[in-house]
């Protein structure tokens, strides 16, 4: 199937990222007329989807950069559903159930017995093996990973996974269509745990960790030296670019001398554990590394969400 044959999209689980997928496709799929299903097994979730739908698309249209016509033909393309029939003719699924390798499975062959033998069957999962949740299909080629970052209508990266057995044309089909409403696709050549994103983010985690746990900085420090330092470069500066300003002599000499005293420890460290026991976990526990309040933190987030749209503005004029 070519990306313009796309024309009916499913999206399973009404959770924090399927109605986000399903805003996306509307609303920047303007002009291929998506039909868009949410299907959840819980109609309370999709009760849910449907407050959270009509809250993002008000802050679309705060942003001035759609007509309000155009937004509403686009909130009437997104219907929502715990009939799971309703998905039975569609051209492309994209699973976003819970991250639980038996319950994408589960997913995997419903959707298989479901739909017509050309349905593109996508998971957002983020880092399971595509290889495995395909195995269970009769359709291994046409089985792929698009990882959407969180949240998928304003984030650009989508890393698209390929499985052991999906085609070379159903890698094409993905990567046209999610470059046709705006992302920024990247092909993750190997099915490998985490896929490259997560591994990315994990290697930060895990020597920020390591620090922390060596007692060489505080957690407050550790924020400005990567905020003020790391992280204020990359929105400018691609990390192959900063290699070559560097030089690569002057990297080779510091990576030297370097590489055997970063943390290689291959489990995560005792002291997170036992935070988790203190009932520590983080926002949703109201502390974590850091303090919060519930009342706060839904202010802030969509305070971060804008701020987050202006920096990436910006950050296209260094591409
Ligand atoms: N939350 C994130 O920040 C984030 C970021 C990137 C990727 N992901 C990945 O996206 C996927 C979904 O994550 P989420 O955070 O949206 O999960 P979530 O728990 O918020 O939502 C999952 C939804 O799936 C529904 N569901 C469960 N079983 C189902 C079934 N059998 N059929 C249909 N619907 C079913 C649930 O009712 C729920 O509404 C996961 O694989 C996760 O790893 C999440």
């Amino acid at each position: 199937m070519k990306a313009s044959d796309i024309k009916k999209i499913g999206v399973i689980g009404a959770g924090v990222m399927g109605p986000s997928i399903a805003e996306l496709f509307a609303i920047f799929g303007a002009s291929y007329d998506f039909s868009i299903i949410i299907y959840d097994i819980s109609p309370s979730q999709l009760e849910k989807a449907k407050s959270r739908i009509e809250t993002d698309f008000d802050k679309v249209r705060s942003t001035g950069l759609f007509n309000d016509e155009g937004l509403e033909t686009a909130r009437n393309r997104i219907h929502l559903e715990t009939n799971i029939h309703s998905l039975m003719d569609s051209h492309l699924l994209i699973e976003a159930v819970p991250e639980r390798l038996e319950l994408k499975l589960e997913v995997f062959k419903q959707l298989d017995d479901l739909t017509p033998p050309s349905t593109i069957l996508a998971t957002n999962s983020s880092g399971l093996s595509i290889t495995e949740i395909a195995s269970v299909t009769t359709r291994p080629e046409l089985c792929i990973g698009t990882h959407f970052m969180n949240p998928p209508l304003l984030m650009p990266l989508v890393e698209v996974v390929k499985g052991q057995h999906t085609s070379d044309q159903t890698v094409q089909t993905i990567l046209e269509l999610l470059s046709s409403v705006n992302k920024r696709p990247v092909l993750v050549k190997k099915d490998i745990p985490g896929y490259v994103h997560n591994r990315l983010q994990a290697a930060l985690f895990r020597e920020v960790m390591h620090l922390l746990d060596e007692d060489v900085m505080e957690v407050q420090d550790l924020e400005t030296t990567v905020r003020y330092g790391l992280g204020l470069r990359l929105p400018i500066l691609k990390v192959f670019e900063i290699v070559d300003l560097m030089g690569l002599d002057t990297i080779l000499n510091v990576l030297t001398y370097l590489y055997p005293t970063l943390d290689r420890s291959t489990n995560p460290p005792s002291f997170l554990k036992e935070m988790i026991d203190e009932g520590k976990l983080g926002a949703k526990s109201e502390t974590g590394f850091h303090d919060y309040s519930f009342q706060d933190i839904q202010k802030s987030m969509q305070e971060k969400e804008s701020a987050t749209f202006q920096l990436l503005m910006m950050m296209q004029q260094y591409d």
